[in-house]
């Protein structure tokens, strides 16, 4: 409901806060009918196979690209956390396996976040030495979390590779190939920042109250579980590894069409035209399939992305960022029930950027809610 109601007068809400604001932001720059984003007035574009994702971080939080030397001391501070607290890695042992591999990675990282120093000190300058922490920690805890689905042990960090590179020769035991590690950069570079989605709203709210940045970071990790959020890319991928090839696939999205199906990995509350992080990311995706002899797979995600967008394009629905990520983590040999994870570890970098842009004079977060009677007859 949008406009003025006999209870609200002239106050706006709309379900799901569809087409309201909930703050301002230098951070990023969206726009859902153009197709664009840019992060500190970067376009994706040139970011994408241009920089790390140290790099990216490094913009995102404090606003500006990094020098040399900042880019060497952030990249050594990101270095200097890759080893968790050791209980955050034993915790995993009493988790349930049947736990989704997000929920153990968020799980540990719970622990993890209680050997953050003086938790109680919220403080903007406490605040700001978490951030370092945070990304590297988690990638560690998400490299152990999918070694665990296959019941190995986790493999310890290298000095000598990157962020992208590190996490996922933690995760796959393997130095991953250059054009691995470009395409997984690529994934975390375009998704490092999107405003105040869900996730960047829940870790919003809890920023807001006072708390500590781990509590907030954990808050957007259960946000974004979700299959309407993050969790969409394992179920895009798991729609189309049950399609034979491309024929099937047409076949399949008209039937399912008909049926008025809900598409994992398409539409979006912003973008209504294709999604600028699908179209950077998509040659890479290719070249990986096709480099392992997935084209059958890339030829089946073309086909099917047309149908769906032929069908419902005029609507606004596009493929998103979420049908396409698990194209690159597949051939790199990521399970696909942990694809959530490595959008989680970009992601996280935007939520961040938030709490710490909000927390200098920032208020607590409390809308009010109408009550509505339920003999009131309209
Ligand atoms: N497949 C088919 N139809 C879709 C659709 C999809 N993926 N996403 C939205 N629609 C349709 C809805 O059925 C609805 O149609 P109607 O107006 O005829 O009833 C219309 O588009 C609006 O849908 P709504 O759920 O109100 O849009 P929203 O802005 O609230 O939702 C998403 C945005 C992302 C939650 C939604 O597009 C979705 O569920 N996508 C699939 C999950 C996904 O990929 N999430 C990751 C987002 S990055």
């Amino acid at each position: 409901m949008i406009g003025s109601s006999p209870i609200l007068g002239e106050q706006r809400y709309g379900r799901g806060l569809e087409d309201l604001v909930a703050g301002d932001t230098a951070i990023s720059d969206i726009d859902g009918s153009a197709g664009r984003l840019l992060y500190r007035g970067y376009p994706i574009e040139d970011l994408v196979g241009q920089v790390s994702f140290e790099e990216t971080a490094y913009l995102v939080l404090f606003g500006e690209m990094p020098d040399d030397t900042q880019l060497e001391d952030w990249s050594a501070e990101l270095r200097r956390w890759r080893m968790p607290p050791e209980a955050a890695l034993e915790s995993l042992q009493r988790i349930p396996e049947h736990a989704h591999p997000l929920a153990q990675f968020r799980t540990m990282m719970t622990v993890a976040a209680c050997h953050i120093p003086e938790p109680e000190n919220t403080e903007l300058d406490a605040q700001w030495r978490r951030p370092a922490r945070i990304l590297s920690w988690t990638a560690a805890l998400a490299a152990c979390a999918i070694r665990h689905l296959e019941g190995v042990d986790p493999v310890a960090p290298r000095d000598d590779l990157g962020y992208a590179a590190n996490f996922l020769y933690q995760a796959t035991a393997r130095t991953p190939t250059a054009e691995e590690t470009a395409a997984f950069e690529a994934s975390l570079v375009v998704q490092a920042e999107h405003g105040l989605h869900a996730a960047a709203f829940a870790a919003l709210v809890v920023i807001s109250t006072g708390a500590d940045l781990g509590s907030a970071v954990l808050a957007g990790m259960g946000a974004l579980s979700g299959a309407r959020h993050g969790g969409a890319n394992q179920l895009c991928f798991q729609m189309l590894e049950r399609l034979e090839g491309p024929e099937e696939a047409r076949l399949w999205a008209r039937e399912a069409l008909v049926r008025g199906h809900r598409f994992p990995g398409f539409g979006h509350r912003v973008y209504k035209c294709p999604d600028p992080r699908v179209r950077a990311l998509e040659p890479y995706a290719e070249a990986l399939l096709e480099a392992s002899g997935n084209e059958r797979l890339w030829r089946t995600y073309l086909a099917l992305r047309e149908e769906i967008e032929a069908a419902l394009g005029g609507k606004g629905i596009f493929a998103n960022v979420d049908s396409i990520t698990g194209l690159i983590y597949h051939p790199i040999g990521l399970p696909v029930s942990a694809f959530p994870i490595p959008f989680c570890l970009a992601i996280q970098t935007g939520w961040m950027a938030h709490c710490l842009e909000y927390l200098p004079d920032g208020k607590v977060i409390a809308p009010g809610a109408v009550y509505i009677d339920p003999s009131f007859q309209f």
